[in-house]
């Protein structure tokens, strides 16, 4: 990390001056806590994607030949996300949502996130927009009405609903649409932000690995945290090579230097 402190001290000056930045998370921010990602290319082996095959457990089609498969599949998910805490680099993320808002308005930090985890959320994040759901809410697959997931018995698998239905994590799986209401958040987000960060994702699954360029377009400066390359790291104004849970607090250390205030305790 020592080697990007120049890069670092570059973006913590355009955190300084930004009015509204948008951070975009993947599931490289919750690797330091313990999760599993979905793509490795150092190829350690743990990915997700490199052991369980998505078409068989991240699709409706899949649900429907085999709700049990599923239902456990997701259910394994969540046991792991209970078992372990945000990490440095969520609870800085938690703090610059502070530290700005507080600076300018409300409207001045928005964090899109591709992970379902809710760590976000536990690191201290209060505006999350979850592009691709949440494991922590599950809907009836015949009423839609949704559940959370502490409401839900898992004592059979896969899980009835009650109502005729079966119940279904609230994530989105390929093939299905993404929420209107994260979109339209993000949509919004996007046309006011001048700084836009990309942070822990491989940026390969649409619509999210768009984003960054959507925000370029609309003139915003864009910034890539992430431990290995990407197809945007040659693209972005500034890379920041290395580990979420080092550099976020590094960055957001460093801005609030920069600004010369004071770290604002934790709620
Ligand atoms: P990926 O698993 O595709 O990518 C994780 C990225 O994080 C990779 O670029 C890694 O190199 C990087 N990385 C790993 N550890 C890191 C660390 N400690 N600090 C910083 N970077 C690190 O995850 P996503 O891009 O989030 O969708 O995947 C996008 C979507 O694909 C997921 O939301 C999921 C998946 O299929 C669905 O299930 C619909």
């Amino acid at each position: 990390m020592a080697d990007c402190a120049g890069e670092i001290d570059r973006v913590a000056r355009w955190l300084c001056e930004a009015k509204s930045v948008v951070v975009l998370t993947g599931a490289g921010v919750s690797a330091e806590s313990g999760l599993a990602t979905f793509r490795d290319p150092s190829e350690h082996g743990d990915a997700l994607w490199s052991k369980y095959d998505p078409m068989e457990l991240a699709t409706i089609g899949a649900f429907e030949r085999d709700p049990e498969l599923v239902t456990r599949w997701y259910h394994w998910r969540f046991t792991k996300c209970a078992e372990v805490e945000p990490n440095p680099g969520h609870h800085a993320l938690g703090e610059l949502e502070r530290w700005l808002t507080q600076r300018r308005s409300p409207e001045a930090f928005t964090l899109v996130t591709q992970n379902i985890d809710g760590l976000h959320q536990r690191g201290g994040s209060r505006r999350v927009v979850e592009l691709h759901g949440t494991i922590h809410t599950w809907r009836c697959t015949k009423t839609g009405r949704e559940r959370p997931l502490a409401d839900v018995s898992f004592d059979r698998f896969p899980v009835a609903s009650g109502h005729g239905g079966m119940m279904r994590p609230c994530v989105v799986w390929f093939g299905e649409a993404l929420p209107e209401e994260a979109l339209a958040l993000t949509d919004a987000a996007l046309e006011r932000c001048d700084l836009f960060l990309s942070v822990g994702t491989s940026s390969t699954v649409q619509p999210a690995a768009s984003l960054v360029e959507v925000a370029r377009q609309r003139g915003a400066k864009t910034v890539e945290i992430n431990r290995d390359a990407t197809p945007i790291t040659d693209h972005v104004d500034a890379a920041l090579p290395g580990v979420s849970g080092e550099i976020l607090p590094a960055l957001v250390r460093r801005t609030k230097e920069l600004a010369g205030t004071p770290p604002i305790a934790d709620t």
